[in-house]
Order: structure tokens, then sequence, then C-alpha cells
């Protein structure tokens, strides 16, 4: 657990970071979120001792930061820097192994953490390892920051902005990966980022900051849900519902769904009195299509979903409201069927489950 109390941080006249109080527990990700210059650098550069408190103190796991040297702090505690910051003139093996060769690991487990850590970034070692920071594009060299963070196998990550440079898409496959990650390492990790998206995407809790104080800390459904103030009401926008929805999994609101199977023999059930539509699935419950009990050619034809447009037309139970929404808006839907991996019908989910579930 990191615990900083009553943390100030003053450069001349300016108070980058005032009285801030606040805990981080452990395996969790904290993100700090606010306007430029309201204290968000400062305050992570405070907890790995690259800046030091006016007042206050920081503690992790019980120990005050002080009293320990900071470069030896600095080796339980990763970090990846707004603007990547690697070394331009070593390869992309030499800059993740940098810290573990500080340590005196020997040269071949170095080479093996590289590799395995360049693969859970995503990123072929054979390709990448001999590469010179100049020849990444930003996304990759981003990664390589986020792989030179995790390479002593730290127990704190503080992260600056480290999806900041890349455009849209890669961003969101960086955070997908990152959220893999997590789950699987569960670093202690203090995250920044000026993306509110990306924030209620990551976070366990976010912490919103003005003028070098903490104004809400909170998980993200609370902070959508109860803006403490104006500051954070308009912070978060006017359309907090929409994103209150990227945390709502769909497993929560699938409800079960009747379905009619296609054996070799035809169609086994019936459209329910009470509804139009019925999803189909072969035999093994894969969605092949629907049909309607209103055609007015034959009740019983099967309309089939296109291979290419399955994707489009359901979604993963691990999938978010919000993506579930975005399909249907995008489809024309009401109705969507939720399927596992092997596109097996699981459930479905409704426009009215989603609105029903977001409401204030
Ligand atoms: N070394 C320094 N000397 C003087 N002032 C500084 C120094 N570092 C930061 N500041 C000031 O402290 C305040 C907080 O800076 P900080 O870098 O923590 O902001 P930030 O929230 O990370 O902003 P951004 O979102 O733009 O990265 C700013 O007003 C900044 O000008
Ligand atoms: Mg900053």
């Amino acid at each position: 657990m990191i615990l900083l109390d009553e943390v100030t941080k003053r450069y001349g006249d300016t108070l980058a970071v005032d009285t801030l109080s606040m805990e981080v527990t452990d395996g969790e990700v904290c993100v700090l979120i606010g306007p430029s210059g309201c204290g968000k650098t400062t305050t992570l550069r405070m907890i790995n001792r690259l800046v030091d408190p006016s007042s206050g103190r920081i503690l992790i796991k019980g120990e005050d930061t002080r009293k320990s040297r900071p470069e030896v702090l600095r080796r339980t505690i990763g970090y990846a820097i707004q603007n990547v910051g690697l070394f331009p003139h070593m390869t992309v093996e030499q800059n993740i192994g940098i810290v573990p060769s500080i340590l005196g690991w020997e040269r071949t487990r170095i080479t093996k953490r590289v590799h395995d850590l360049l693969g859970l970034v995503g990123l072929t070692p054979l390709t990448y390892a001999a590469k010179y920071p100049a020849q990444l594009s930003g996304g990759e060299a981003q990664r390589v920051g986020v792989a030179r963070a995790l390479a002593a196998d730290p127990p704190i990550l503080l992260m600056d902005e480290p999806f900041g440079a890349v455009d849209p898409l890669t961003r969101e496959r960086l955070q997908q990966q990152f959220l893999a990650i997590q789950r699987e390492l569960k670093k202690t990790v203090v995250l920044v980022t000026h993306d509110l998206d990306e924030a209620v995407r990551l976070a366990d809790r976010v912490a919103v900051m003005r003028d070098g104080k903490l104004v809400q800390y909170d998980t993200p459904e609370n902070l959508l849900a109860n803006p403490s103030s104006s500051f954070v009401r308009n912070f978060v926008g006017v359309d907090r519902a929409l994103k209150r929805m990227s945390r709502v999994p769909v497993k929560t609101l699938m409800k079960t769904t009747h379905s009619l199977r296609r054996l070799p023999s035809g169609l086994e059930g019936n459209v329910p009195p009470t509804q139009r539509f019925a999803w189909v699935t072969e035999e093994d419950g894969r969605l092949v299509g629907w049909v309607d009990a209103h055609s007015r050619e034959d009740t019983m034809s099967v309309s089939e979903i296109d291979p290419e447009e399955m994707e489009l037309i359901t979604v993963m139970e691990s999938a978010s409201a919000r993506e579930a929404l975005s399909h249907m808006l995008g489809q024309g839907i009401k109705s969507i069927p939720v399927v596992d991996a092997s596109r097996r019908l699981l459930g479905e989910v409704t426009l009215g489950d989603i609105e029903e579930a977001t409401a204030d």
C-alpha cells in the first residue's frame, strides 16, 4: 500500500501539490486525472523520490520513503514516463534490460526477461530487440517504455501518460493489453492520464486533482454517478451515462433467451406467441440467425447472419454495455445476442436492459 499523508510540494510561489492525502491499495490501479499543471506528474515523482515533498510524508508498506535511499527505493518501483524517455543510443533490448543489469542479473536471465516482456506487450523479440528507439513508432516506443518499467518485476508501477502519444485505435489496444497484463501481474499502479475514458476504463479508483488538491477520490462508477462538486461534474462531462456504460459488463445485463435449433430434420421449437423474433442456433448451440414470426413468405425461414457481420451483430459476455449499445446503434437492432468465443448463444441484451442499468 502507498500512503500519501498531507503531502505538499512548493516550487517558489507555486503550490504544485497542496496537502494531498490518499491511499493506494495493493494490487489496484489508481488513476490521477485533472487539468494540465494540477500536480499529477509531481505527485508521481514524489512517490519514487525523483522529487522530495516540501512537507508531509509518503509511506510504502508502512515505511517512510525518506528512510530508503532513492536508488534503492526505485528498484521496487517501475516508472514509465511521459514521452517515453528511452535512451536513444541503446537498443530496445538494452533499454528494457537496464534495471536488471544495474541489479547485476546474469546476462542470460536478462535476455530471457527482455524477450518475455516484449512478448507480453505484443512486440516480436526477433523483430524489435535490436532496433533503436528512433526506428519505432510512437505506440511501439510506449510499449517498450511499459516493458522497461516492468523489467525488474517491481511491485509498484508509476506510469505518466503511458499511452499519450498514440492514435485512438492503438491506444485502445494498449489499454486492453495493459488490463490483461494487470489482471495477471496485479501490480500496485499509479497512472496519470488526461483522458477520462482511459481513466474510467483502467482505474479501480480515480483521483481527480485541481490546483494541487485532491477533489474527489472514488471508484469510476461513483465518480460518474455522484460527482462531488460542480468542478468534477463539468470535468466528467455531459456524457456521464455513456461513460458509465463502459464499466457495466454485458454479463450482468444478459437475460436468457428462447431460441430455435436447426436440426437436419428442420427447425426445432417455435417463436413464443409474445415475441416476433427468435434466434436460431445450430444443434451445438452456435448462433446461425433468426426467424421472424410475422414473415409473409415463410414464418420458419431462417435469416442467416453473414459470417462477416457476425462480430457486429453479437457481443461477447466480457464486453461492456457501451460496446453492446454501439453495436445496436450501428446495426439498428434493439436486442443483441450474447455469445461465447465459439459463437454459442448465451443470452441477449436489449436496449431496455441497458437503459435500466444506467438510469440515474
Ligand atoms: N521543476 C519545477 N520547477 C518549477 N515549477 C514546477 C516544476 N515542476 C512542476 N512545476 C509546476 O508545478 C505545477 C504542477 O506541475 P506538474 O508537472 O505536476 O503538472 P501535471 O498535472 O503533471 O501537468 P500536465 O498534465 O501538463 O503534465 C505546474 O504549475 C508546474 O509549472
Ligand atoms: Mg504531467
